[in-house]
């Protein structure tokens, strides 16, 4: 079945206003917190993509129904001792590290083995970063050769940990708060900086919790065992979503956007931190909190006086998912543009680090690469003459969308495979791509 689309045109001006689709990484935690909870959840603008369809048939395999209304998706909890776990079960976490990760935590009282896996390119990733600290709590926990299928039984003995998570992986974090609520105990995680959802979730679930900020980590105790109650939530926009069209309209000519009601969480909003360093001028609106949540409507314009950036290492993760869109901006930038320390980079859906020095040679923007930081040369003058075909990356969801910013803000005739992997996070993209003008075949 044809899977590709074709770009030959540049993006007309535009000026308009959207929402994108429901953030990601709320939608799992709010399925996977609701199937723990005592009684019903109702949770508002699920995002309805692959990774979080996943996590409501993961529930539904351990014993916990939902049911989907119009506007919102009922989930029925039976507390932190609510999955059946009496038989072993294999759970198929498709595409998605954060479900696969973070429900791994919540197994830590399992009565029987589960086994866990994925699809081609979860099987790839990493999952000792998860096992090393679950097996702490008492549990027990194999992968094969670090990765998936990762085997885990339970222990009714669970007992609590210190952990030093030091990749800045919010789902590292996460998957050990999610053992620690099932735990007596005080847990302690000293955490370098990263999305912090999880916790603005147990604070509102009142679910014990201290944080200490400090300047590179924080301090979070957790202190368990803590059942809590169904609850209400209306799940933001997703900024990694938003990310490219705030790229798009800022490379377009003569454009500008609004993107309406979006997570601008400060752990989140690195995209906008490195962008208006590099003279964007990106803006909030109609800032209010939510649960604990910033959200605000992003507004962009074009800007044809972008320069490069010595990117401050301390962004990196609060942008993590978005440096491929954020190179296509060093690309057209004036000047030098410096990233350092990217390993995480290359742990994700597919290797971004290293598809994004192909991506650059493809289009004849130069740059050094070593190790885990690159440097790229920008090129105001960037304008694309030539056939350019994009595959093999994986079926990785952000590759696909941001080779068609790329064809739609530098030109050139591009064919680009592997259109459904935009199902995994963005069910609407191309249709929002549309809606702005993008002549997409
Ligand atoms: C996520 C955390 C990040 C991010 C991923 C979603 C989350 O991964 O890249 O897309 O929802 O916690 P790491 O925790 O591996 O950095």
């Amino acid at each position: 079945m044809n899977n590709h689309i074709k770009i030959k045109e540049i993006i007309k001006p535009f000026h308009k206003d959207i929402e994108v689709s429901a953030d990601k990484s709320i939608s799992i935690r709010s399925v996977l917190l609701a199937s723990q909870a005592i009684g019903k959840s109702r949770i508002y603008n699920l995002l309805e993509s692959e990774d979080v369809m996943n996590s409501l048939e993961t529930i539904k395999k351990l014993g916990i129904n939902f049911k989907k209304f119009k506007k919102f998706y009922e989930i029925n909890g039976f507390g932190l001792n609510g999955y059946k776990t009496s038989k072993k079960i294999t759970i198929n976490a498709g595409n998605s590290g954060t479900l696969a990760r973070l429900i791994l935590g919540l197994l830590v009282n399992s009565k029987k083995q589960i086994k866990l896996t994925g699809d081609e390119s979860l099987s790839k990733r990493d999952f000792l970063r998860i096992t090393n600290p679950l097996q702490k709590f008492g549990v027990n926990i194999v992968t094969k050769k670090n990765c998936l299928p990762v085997k885990i039984t339970g222990s009714e003995f669970l007992r609590p940990i210190k952990y030093n998570e030091k990749l800045g992986s919010a789902q590292c974090k996460s998957s050990v708060m999610l053992a620690a609520i099932k735990t007596p105990g005080k847990t302690t995680i000293e955490a370098k900086k990263s999305r912090d959802h999880t916790e603005l979730l147990f604070k509102y679930l009142k679910i014990p919790i201290n944080i200490s900020k400090k300047k590179n980590h924080d301090i979070i105790e957790v202190i368990g065992p803590a059942n809590f109650k169904g609850f209400e939530y209306k799940i933001p926009g997703d900024i990694s979503s938003s990310s490219f069209f705030i790229v798009l309209t800022l490379l377009a000519k003569n454009s500008e956007i609004r993107i309406r009601s979006v997570n601008v969480n400060n752990s989140r909003t690195g995209i906008i931190k490195i962008l208006n360093k590099m003279n964007a001028k990106i803006s909030l609106k109609n800032k209010k909190n939510y649960r604990g949540e910033l959200l605000a409507d992003i507004v962009v314009k074009s800007r044809n006086n972008l320069k490069g950036i010595d990117c401050p290492e301390k962004l990196n993760s609060s942008a993590i998912d978005e440096f491929l869109v954020i190179f296509l901006v060093a690309a057209k930038a004036k000047g030098v543009s410096t990233f350092r320390n990217l390993s995480e980079l290359n742990k994700k859906e597919s290797p971004r680090l290293e598809i994004a020095v192909k991506f650059l040679n493809l289009i004849g923007v130069r740059y050094k690469r070593k190790k885990d930081n690159i440097k790229i040369f920008g090129n105001p003058d960037l304008n694309l003459k030539g056939k350019y075909t994009i595959g093999n990356f994986k079926k990785d969801h952000r590759v696909f969308m941001m080779s068609c910013i790329a064809a739609l803000s530098f030109g050139g005739r591009w064919k680009i495979e592997d259109k459904d992997s935009i199902n995994t996070s963005f069910p609407n993209f191309i249709k929002i791509l549309k809606q702005l003008g993008g002549k997409i075949n």
